[in-house]
């Protein structure tokens, strides 16, 4: 007779030893698989005479039942230390500091570009907006450029594909100076405006790049001298910079659209650069042609005009002396001005 206590302490012993489903399964299969030792016993009850058949048939299926106990028992056991170690691997420390959600911040310079229409805005000028893609007419010649002038040239300026009205080839904007053009045809004097913006040019080194920004400022009326020029350039720069102790000069230069034209250079008188002169805007008395091809009379009308580069102001502002850190996109300097 077979021993049917050591069967069942047999098993429960293989399947205390099995730490796995498969290997779980693989040891029920000796007992209870198709050819598993109790289902042979029982194949076997067959040949027993019938009282005998009665007792074995009974003793082996309660020695079954403990054997099916046991391995419930066992894959609970396993399927409750399989989720144990789910739930550590994918415990949630609540203690942790959040990640967050980085947020962006303005370039610096857009925020220049901000303060300044802020600036200009307090002291009762517009802001105008005009194409990045300029024609021959108003990019040169309206402002007195003449046909030969070397900025037209195919080396120096950023040309389009395609015509303007007059068949001349579309280009990139130089300089915002056009929108003096384009604001005074639309506009009634006395005009007073600021236009900032995206410039191009065929330049790349640590102070010039292909594109860049310039803010254009006009204010045209009946009665405009140099000092009203000076005095709201001044005042522009003791705001933009937070401080007074700046000085102002306006040296003879030449620009095509105005006469007569001056080259605005700053000093600060504290702090690093001390006493160093720094050149930081075009400007001048705008020129009669200007004002006729902006639709005006020049013997009843007057007006200066200012062209300044954002980069510069941003570069001076902050103390950067490389124009190219603007453009790389490296998080490590753009950050710092967040
Ligand atoms: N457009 C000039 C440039 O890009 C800057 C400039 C000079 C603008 C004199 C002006 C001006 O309005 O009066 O170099």
């Amino acid at each position: 007779m077979t021993d049917l206590e050591q069967l069942v302490a047999q098993a429960a012993e293989g399947f205390s030893l099995a730490t796995d489903g498969t290997a779980l399964e693989n040891e029920k299969a000796r007992y209870l698989g198709k050819s598993g030792v109790l289902t042979e016993l029982l194949k076997g009850l067959g040949k027993l005479e019938h009282a005998e058949r009665k007792t074995e048939g009974a003793r082996i299926n309660a020695a079954k039942e403990r054997i099916e106990a046991l391995l419930t028992e066992r894959r609970q056991a396993l399927a409750d230390a399989e989720l144990n170690t789910r739930l550590q691997s994918e415990a949630i420390d609540v203690t942790l500091p959040g990640r967050g959600t980085p947020t962006g911040s303005i370039h610096p310079v857009i925020r220049t570009w901000q303060r300044v229409e802020e600036i200009f805005r307090s002291i009762g000028f517009e802001v105008a907006d005009g194409p990045e893609i300029e024609n021959d007419w108003t990019n040169f010649t309206s402002l007195n450029s003449p046909e030969n002038h070397p900025a037209r040239s195919m080396q120096d300026t950023f040309y389009i594909d395609g015509l303007d009205s007059d068949g001349k080839q579309l280009l990139l904007r130089t300089h915002t100076s056009p929108m003096q053009v384009r604001y005074a045809r639309l506009h009634q004097p006395p005009l007073k405006v600021i236009a900032p913006g995206r410039t191009y040019r065929v330049d790349s080194d640590a102070t010039h790049s292909p594109m860049f920004h310039q803010v254009e400022g006009l204010w045209i009326d009946e009665n405009i001298s140099f000092a009203d020029l000076k005095g709201v350039y001044t005042s522009f720069l003791k705001c933009f910079f937070e401080t007074d102790a700046l000085e102002v000069r306006f040296r003879p230069s030449f620009f095509p659209f105005t006469e007569p034209s001056a080259e605005i250079d700053m000093a600060f008188s504290s702090g690093p650069n001390k006493g160093r002169w720094l050149e930081i805007s075009g400007a001048g008395q705008v020129h009669p042609t200007v004002l006729r091809n902006m639709g005006l009379d020049p013997e009843r009308y007057i007006g200066f005009a200012f062209g300044s580069g954002l980069e510069r102001l941003t570069m001076l502002r902050y103390g950067i002396n490389d124009l190219r850190l603007f453009y790389e996109g490296d998080l490590r300097f753009l950050k710092q001005f967040s």
